[in-house]
């Protein structure tokens, strides 16, 4: 049940530290400080034999999926294009045995991912599914299966099923860099240093939750909100969005930064609520750039920032800090006050949280 919590997805929320920590149990050899995964039937030789690699979901899951393509392209150089299932099955992949597919999906019924699933496998590619739902169709068909273990996620909007997810995307990313050979021991311990962090960084920054409620409140009324961000912060600015859009009903769009000037600064005005994520290091200049952009609009700009980018006072009207991480694992931490944003405004407005009008928590149908 609820566990006291008034709504399934606060509860998910707060567990999500101790959903990363199960889902790093026994991944991490804590004495070699390498990354294991008993259950991938990974040799050298196949990983060294992959040229391209395809992640394919739908909803939060693509999105988990737009920060694997990140992460795996940074740590393998092998390179990596995230689809939607419904695009990716309708149209003509360039896939062979040369070609692994990653299907993401919490509840491993999704049908459009499973058709692609399914197609991939046809056309000779090896599938790993990444999902949280032993016995699911996808973790059956698919070669190799890396479970979340989230635990059981009930609210239709997904929380920790995502960072998970994300977590997922980040140790195969390692384990797949060890396989080749490409990854030096210092920085596999740096990142895994940094990586066993996050589910207590998640903890700390639960705790400055009053903050982020009166900030959902003070954009209920909204028209419409946006979203800003570069590189991992573009992927977490789309997910902040659906989230928002999702359970608020608020119109909300996500935008690459760069692309303000090429069409959508003409939606800003006075009030405008534009949520600004800058937590990679060298784009934050660019970021704070833009943030100027909006503001001299009249946007209303709430800045998502690492500790220790005091500057970002006098550029922003709200400041929300998160832990200081490795650039590459701020989604796991920035995704949290979004999507506390976005459950405290459903909340203020009186919609039913946990089941949003229109939506199903899985999408077996086309
Ligand atoms: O079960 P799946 O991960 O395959 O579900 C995919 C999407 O339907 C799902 O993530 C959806 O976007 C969520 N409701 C978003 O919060």
């Amino acid at each position: 049940e609820k566990n006291g919590y008034d709504h399934f997805m606060l509860k998910e929320i707060f567990e999500q530290p101790t959903a990363l920590q199960n889902t790093m149990t026994g991944r991490i050899d804590q004495d070699s400080q390498m990354v294991e995964f008993p259950e991938l039937d990974w040799s050298e030789a196949k990983v060294n034999e992959w040229n391209k690699i395809y992640i394919v979901a739908c909803g939060t899951a693509y999105h988990a999926g737009l920060i694997g393509k990140h992460v795996l392209e940074e740590l393998t150089r092998i390179p990596v294009a995230v689809e939607v299932a419904s695009e990716f099955r309708y149209r003509r992949p360039i896939i062979d045995e040369q070609t692994l597919v990653i299907t993401v999906s919490q509840s491993g019924e999704t049908a459009d991912t499973l058709a692609a699933l399914r197609q991939s496998q046809k056309m000779g590619a090896e599938v790993v599914g990444i999902t949280n739902v032993v016995g699911s169709s996808i973790a059956r068909e698919a070669d190799n299966v890396i479970l979340t273990m989230a635990g059981p996620e009930i609210a239709v909007a997904s929380t920790k099923a995502y960072t998970t997810q994300v977590l997922s995307l980040y140790l195969m990313g390692v384990y797949a860099a060890q396989k080749k050979g490409q990854i030096t021991e210092e920085y596999r311990k740096e990142l895994l240093e940094s990586l066993l962090k996050t589910p207590g960084q998640i903890e700390e920054s639960l705790e400055h939750i009053k903050g982020i409620r009166w900030y959902a409140e003070s954009i209920k009324d909204a028209q419409s909100v946006f979203f800003l961000g570069r590189g991992l912060d573009h992927a977490v600015a789309l997910e902040g969005s659906l989230k928002l859009k999702e359970i608020s009903y608020i119109h909300s769009e996500a935008y690459a930064a760069g692309e303000l000037k090429h069409g959508t600064l003409a939606l800003i005005e006075e009030g405008t609520p534009v949520i600004a994520l800058a937590t990679q290091n060298e784009v934050y200049d660019k970021m704070i750039a833009n943030i100027e952009e909006v503001r001299a609009r009249g946007a209303k700009v709430m800045g998502v920032t690492t500790e220790g980018n005091m500057d970002i006072y006098h550029y922003v009207d709200e400041t929300c800090y998160i832990p200081a991480t490795n650039n590459l694992f701020a989604p796991l931490l920035s995704v949290v006050p979004l999507q506390l944003i976005s459950y405290y405004t459903s909340l203020a407005l009186g919609n039913d949280v946990d089941k949003p009008r229109n939506l199903a928590k899985s999408v077996t149908v086309e």
